[in-house]
């Protein structure tokens, strides 16, 4: 093959890789080229060419949420689910966090709480509501004959400490939803309890606000057909700013205490 033929190959080559909307290494192309410039052997060509490696072509956002939810699917067990969490990288918030804060509490409890997401004590020790906050959460359980200890589980919508405690976003929330069903659907709780307003809406996909959605019995139903009452609270971080709103928080806890004895005996 003369060099012009070689050159021509390879820029086939990158044009087509091109259309298939695969990145290919152009130092690598360039490397290539002048190396065919410069060849006086034509048989060196071939050999060369296979040496072209294209990049791993970028996942999208649609991509990773397929692959949470076949992960997901895949696992059998909260511990499985709990590896698959930890070895999943399409979130960006896992990045910048120490850890994966998946789960604490009873597997199989019949109360499920789902918070927001981690902080920064949750983030250091990799176990959700450690923190402050987590600490009024055990209290307002414990008022109503919960703990983490005997007959509660808790976990959260994202698995990863935001940066700076914002909000976890709606992609994020999205990556990690696969997860969170599925944990519903593998430990089946009779009830559920969302801590805040960030917790409610994601779960009950919902644009109403924590104010309008607390105090109400509202139903959640997950793609694999696990079906359970779900009753959003004012998140514990909320109480410790805002402590005279602890009287209707007390109320949405009776009301959940009243709930809980028509469903299970504790
Ligand atoms: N707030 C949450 O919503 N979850 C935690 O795990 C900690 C604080």
């Amino acid at each position: 093959m003369s060099q012009t033929a070689q050159s021509q190959a390879l820029n086939a080559l990158r044009d087509w890789w091109a259309d298939m909307g695969v990145e290919a290494d152009e130092a690598e192309i360039r490397s290539l080229m002048k190396a065919a410039e410069s060849r006086p052997s034509p048989e060196a060509a071939p050999e060369n060419v296979k040496k072209l490696r294209p990049l791993k072509t970028q996942k999208t956002h649609q991509d990773w949420v397929d692959e949470a939810r076949t992960l997901a699917t895949a696992a059998s067990t909260l511990d499985e689910l709990k590896a698959a969490i930890e070895g999943f990288d399409g979130c960006i918030l896992k990045e910048a966090a120490r850890n994966t804060a998946c789960f604490d509490g009873v597997q199989g409890a019949p109360v499920m709480v789902i918070g927001e997401g981690p902080g920064a004590e949750e983030d250091k020790k990799g176990l959700p509501f450690v923190g402050r906050a987590g600490q009024l959460l055990d209290r307002m359980l414990a008022a109503i004959g919960l703990s983490r200890t005997e007959n509660a589980f808790i976990t959260n919508v994202n698995y990863w400490r935001p940066p700076g405690n914002r909000n976890p976003n709606d992609e994020e929330l999205e990556m990690c939803r696969p997860f969170v069903d599925r944990m519903i659907e593998l430990g089946q709780p009779k009830l559920i309890i969302a801590a805040g307003g960030v917790s409610a809406k994601s779960l009950l996909q919902s644009p109403i606000g924590i104010m309008k959605l607390r105090g109400t019995e509202h139903r959640l139903e997950t793609p694999g057909g696990y079906s359970a009452p779900l009753f959003p609270i004012f998140h514990p971080a909320f109480l410790l700013r805002r402590p005279e709103e602890k009287s209707r928080a007390w109320r949405d806890l009776l009301q959940i205490q009243d709930k809980l004895e028509g469903l299970v005996s504790l």
